[in-house]
């Protein structure tokens, strides 16, 4: 039955009601769906007072269809008490009948029936008393033929339990005539054509309101996902507070630049095949500032600069294997070392995010790779009251103010100290980053003039994002099984909110 055939219906029905009609009534009479009436109810009210209609809902009770046979055949327990013969049955016997279980322990509990454990031949049932009653069945025929209420409500619920009944809420609009009821529908104008203008017709005709609560066509467009999203708020912190990206262009690096520069030995356990992956073609890397790549060498093997260095053989084959690089802090080494080959000295703040690889054991919240945020500051006498200082400023712009720090390790950091924040869902302290002064091995090497200290931290791009977006699980963030609905979705994204 076509809609407007419907909303038809429905107006006569209401012409000739008394006060109001229910939707449910209605779609009984006329043997249609409620959503049938529901939409003739939606289309009605668009088209102004025609009628007016309220949301109702009620709950009543409902056989199931276990109820239903109870009502047909008896209860479990009655149908147990008229299997048993007057010489009684073996308990086995009884059990293998499709009501056996269940009806015998309410059979037992009523008082029905008796085991005789000591029959021979096995345990044998037999019936205790001559007639029974079956009240379950008698309540669920009145249930059934609509006096639900000479049932009390401890005994339904009773009945819920055993599954034999059901409560179920039926939503309805009571629907009443409006102040401009009429049986019939006229179409009601969208437009004001310059027709209706020159004939006067406009006069006559009735036009549908404006609806300013309507969504816009979605655009058809890209869209961001959710971790380029919030990968501009960060760069726009960043931005707000002085720093200049680094070229984070090249996701392989010589181990050299990833591990030897910032002063990590070459037996250190994140150089290992466990933790790294190593490239096969090319394998090597073959092009280091010369001087610079013995000096490095020199402090590692023998120290200098005030170090002892790490005193063992340090080899430029470790140095030359290529890499997927670890983390962005070898884009930081890279250009620490070109800062330091200029004329003089300057102050910098930089930045970076990208991805960065580990060969880790893949769970829900981690994959073989993700995304490192990265800030270092260069300039002289930097303490580490500064770090502190410039991590709560970061942290505050993104709308975390409890910070507390924790010392830490790192190879290139001396001091080195990670970043809790306190969350206020989790109503505990998480670790949101890592951070250091760069160790004077690996600045002097590199030419930095001595008196200059670099403070640097660093964090995951995913961490926050998954919390913004309330995401569980990595593989929902990242990979093939991320549904592009989500990125379509995905609202935009203020991290300071
Ligand atoms: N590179 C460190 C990491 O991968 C982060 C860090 C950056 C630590 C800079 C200290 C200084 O976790």
């Amino acid at each position: 039955m076509a809609d407007a055939g419907v909303a038809e219906l429905l107006l006569k029905k209401l012409e000739s009601a008394d006060s109001g009609v229910d939707s449910q009534d209605v779609a009984r009479d006329l043997s249609v769906d409620h959503q049938v009436i529901v939409g003739a109810v939606k289309s009605l009210q668009s088209l102004g007072d025609l009628i007016s209609a309220e949301q109702r809902s009620s709950k009543h009770w409902e056989l199931t269809g276990e109820g239903q046979e109870t009502v047909e055949q008896g209860s479990h327990e009655a149908r147990v008490f008229k299997a048993i013969p007057d010489d009684g049955l073996p308990q086995s016997e009884l059990m293998k009948l499709p009501s056996g279980k269940v009806g015998f322990s309410k059979a037992m509990s009523n008082k029905w029936i008796r085991v005789d454990k000591a029959h021979e031949g096995g345990p044998r049932i037999f019936r205790m008393v001559e007639t029974i009653e079956d009240s379950v069945q008698e309540k669920l025929v009145q249930i059934q033929k609509g006096i639900a209420d000479e049932v009390d409500e401890k005994e339904k619920n009773e009945l819920k339990k055993r599954k034999l009944l059901a409560e179920v809420t039926v939503k309805s609009y009571f629907i009443t005539k409006g102040p401009s009821f009429s049986t019939t529908i006229t179409k009601q104008e969208t437009d004001l054509t310059p027709e209706m203008i020159a004939s006067g017709s406009w006069k006559e005709k009735s036009f549908k309101p404006y609806n300013f609560e309507a969504l816009g066509v979605t655009l058809d467009c890209g869209h961001l996902h959710p971790l380029m999203k919030v990968r501009t708020q960060f760069r726009q912190i960043f931005l707000e507070m002085g720093f200049t990206e680094m070229p984070t262009n090249n996701y392989i690096e010589s181990s050299f630049w990833n591990f030897d520069s910032l002063f990590q030995p070459q037996q250190h356990p994140a150089r290992d095949q466990h933790d790294t992956f190593f490239l096969s073609d090319p394998a090597v890397a073959t092009e280091f500032p010369q001087d610079y790549l013995e000096r490095v060498k020199k402090v590692h093997s023998e120290g200098g600069y005030g170090s002892q260095g790490y005193k063992y053989d340090w080899k430029i084959e470790e140095a030359k294997k290529n890499i997927l690089r670890t983390h962005t802090t070898a884009v930081s080494a890279r250009m620490l070392y070109n800062l330091a080959q200029k004329p003089k000295f300057t102050p910098v703040k930089y930045f970076s995010i990208d991805r960065v690889f580990r060969n880790e054991t893949l769970d829900a919240t981690h994959l073989a790779e993700f995304h490192q945020i990265e800030g270092v500051v260069a300039d002289y006498g930097l303490t580490l009251g500064d770090l502190m200082g410039v991590l709560h400023q970061f942290f505050t712009k993104l709308g975390i103010t409890k910070l507390r720090f924790k010392p830490a390790y790192n190879p290139y950091t001396e001091p080195s100290m990670e970043i809790f924040s306190y969350h206020e869902g989790l109503k505990k302290w998480v670790e949101v980053g890592n951070s250091g002064v760069f160790r004077p091995e690996m600045l002097l090497p590199m030419g930095i003039p001595e008196g200059v200290s670099v403070i640097a931290w660093g964090l995951s791009l995913e961490r926050p994002t998954m919390i913004k977006y309330g995401i569980n699980n990595i593989r929902e963030l990242v990979g093939h099984k991320v549904n592009l609905q989500m990125v379509y979705d995905g609202p935009i994204c203020r991290l300071d909110s």
